[in-house]
């Protein structure tokens, strides 16, 4: 550990521990030579089988869009995906079927014990498909790190018209961060506009440690700024059952009056050709302003 670094640490100790190596845990920028035949095959940085339509394969949804890249993408000449769902997006699981009232296409990663634990950032960029626009009048879960068991989710980055409960200013094109899917009530983090044809950047501090969370914030080609304080949040981070994996992509809900289980129940249209465009998918070890990172402006 250099001079600097030690004391920038002790400086910054009120808000990160500063053990991190700042290196890379995770690695999902999608190389320029990559083909659609990589998200299929074992060379995938996500889990080629999941989490998709039962009768499609990721070769199938993946798209290279003429985007320019994220700020996250352009230091590694890295370029941008565009996954899509369609009619056929229906995913079945083996404990429970056929989810038929869901519509997913989630790049996963799993398996990663060290993306769900200790003090990590994800960084992500994503913008809208100027072919294949969402529908707002559902919800949409664009992120989210899901519990070993399932039956958890610790944080997410939602879309579109909440399905239940009531959250003030959201409605509709607003991306959105909510905290642990069974605090009552769910805290909902960050809230900003969906604009069209842009990317929306997001750096998303995670101390699975101390359970508490802080959202980075930026548009376009903007460096990214602080927009909450440390939260406190569930992030559990202890095995093995609760330390799971982390989705990033598309899930669209169901709409429809007091749902009992969104898995099967509510009503989802025909006809669906919709997208989302994802860029700088990568994960840091360490707090992004202790690690003095390039992508934030202090
Ligand atoms: C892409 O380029 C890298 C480095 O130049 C190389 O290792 C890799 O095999 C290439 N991948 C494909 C699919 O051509
Ligand atoms: C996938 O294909 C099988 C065999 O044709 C069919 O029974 C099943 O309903 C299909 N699943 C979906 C989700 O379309
Ligand atoms: C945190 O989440 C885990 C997994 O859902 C759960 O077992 C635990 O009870 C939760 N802790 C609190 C304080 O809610
Ligand atoms: C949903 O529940 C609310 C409150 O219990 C009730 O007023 C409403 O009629 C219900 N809607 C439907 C479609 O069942
Ligand atoms: C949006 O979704 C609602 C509910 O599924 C549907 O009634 C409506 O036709 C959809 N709008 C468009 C433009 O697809
Ligand atoms: C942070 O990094 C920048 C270059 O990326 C450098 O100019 C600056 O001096 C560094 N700040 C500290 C406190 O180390």
């Amino acid at each position: 550990m250099s001079h600097r670094h030690i004391i920038l640490c002790t400086t910054l100790l009120l808000i990160a521990s500063c053990d991190a190596s700042c290196g890379s845990t995770f690695d999902g920028r999608v190389p320029p030579n990559a083909t659609k035949a990589l998200f299929s095959s074992a060379r995938s940085p996500f889990n080629p089988k999941y989490v998709l339509g039962q009768n499609v394969s990721w070769d199938q949804i993946v798209t290279f869009p003429e985007s320019e890249p994220s700020i996250f993408d352009r230091p590694v000449r890295a370029k941008p995906i565009e996954i899509e769902i369609s009619d056929a997006s229906v995913f079945k699981s083996s404990s429970e079927g056929a989810e038929t009232a869901l519509r997913r296409a989630e790049l996963l990663v799993n398996n990663r014990p060290s993306t769900v634990s200790g003090k990590r950032t994800w960084f992500l960029s994503l913008r809208t498909s100027p072919d294949r626009p969402l529908n707002y009048t559902h919800e949409y879960v664009l992120a989210f790190h899901e519990a070993a068991d399932y039956q958890a989710d610790f944080w997410s980055l939602k879309t579109g018209y909440p399905m239940t409960g009531s959250y003030g200013e959201i409605e509709g094109r607003v991306l959105y961060i909510q905290g642990y899917k069974w605090a009552t009530p769910v805290q909902t983090f960050f809230v900003a506009p969906f604009f069209p044809d842009t990317w929306h950047n997001f750096g998303l501090y995670l101390d699975y440690d101390d359970n508490q969370l802080q959202v980075f914030y930026s548009t376009a080609d903007d460096p990214l700024t602080l927009v909450t304080p440390l939260l406190p949040n569930n992030l559990s981070g202890k095995a093995p059952t609760t330390l799971g994996e982390t989705h990033i992509g598309i899930q669209k809900k169901p709409v429809g009056a007091n749902l009992t289980n969104f898995l099967y129940e509510g009503y989802q249209e025909r006809g669906i050709n919709e997208g989302l465009i994802l860029g700088g998918i990568w994960q840091m070890d360490g707090h992004p302003v202790s690690c003095n990172s390039s992508y934030i402006r202090t």
